[in-house]
C-alpha cells in the first residue's frame, strides 16, 4: 500500500533515495545535518519501503526553497511525484496564511522544469526575473 508521511525520513532512506537517482549520498553526518535543518518534508512509502521524497527548506515564512524531490526509478512516471508536489503545496497554503507573500522558489535539473510547470513554477525570466544563479565549484 502507498502511503505519505510528514517530517519522518532518516538518513539511510535519504541517502538511498540519492543513490537511487545517481546523484551519490551525502556522508551521514551532513545528510542528518541536512534533514534536521529541514523545515518540512514528504516520504512515499510502498508498505515499508521509500520509495519517494521532497523537502522544503528556507526561513520557513519569508523564503520558501524546493529542494530534493526523488522518485526512485521504478516507481516513477506513476504520479507519485504528483503525491508529493501536492502535499508540498498544501504546506505553502498554510504558511501563505500567515504571510501571502512567501516566495517559493527551486532549482529544476537540467529538462525537468516541464514537470514543475504543470503545478504552476515558471521560469525566472518569465516571472520578468534574472536567471537563477549559483556558486561555481
Ligand atoms: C522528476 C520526478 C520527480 C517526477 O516524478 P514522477 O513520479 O515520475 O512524476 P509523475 O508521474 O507525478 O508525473 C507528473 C507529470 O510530469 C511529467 N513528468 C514526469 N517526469 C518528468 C520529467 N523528468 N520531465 C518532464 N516531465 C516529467 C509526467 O509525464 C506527468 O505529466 P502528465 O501529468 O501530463 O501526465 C522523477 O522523475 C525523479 O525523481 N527524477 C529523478 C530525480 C530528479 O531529477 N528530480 C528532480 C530534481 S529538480
Amino acid at each position: 500500500m502507498i502511503t505519505i508521511k510528514e517530517n519522518n525520513i532518516n538518513v539511510e532512506e535519504f541517502n538511498l533515495l540519492y543513490d537511487s537517482v545517481n546523484w551519490g549520498h551525502y556522508n551521514n553526518e551532513i545528510s542528518s545535518k541536512a534533514l534536521n535543518n529541514t523545515f518540512y518534508s514528504v516520504s512515499v512509502y510502498d508498505d515499508e519501503k521509500i520509495i519517494g521524497f521532497g523537502r522544503i527548506i528556507g526561513d520557513t515564512i519569508c523564503f520558501l526553497y524546493i529542494q530534493d524531490i526523488i522518485v526512485i526509478p521504478k516507481y516513477q512516471n506513476k504520479k507519485i511525484g504528483t503525491m508529493i508536489i501536492n502535499k508540498i503545496l498544501d504546506k505553502i497554503k498554510e504558511v501563505q496564511k500567515e504571510n501571502p507573500d512567501v516566495r517559493v522558489y527551486l532549482g529544476a535539473s537540467k529538462n525537468k522544469e516541464s514537470f514543475y510547470e504543470k503545478f504552476g513554477f515558471v521560469k525566472r525570466s518569465k516571472a520578468n526575473l534574472g536567471e537563477g544563479m549559483i556558486l561555481k565549484k
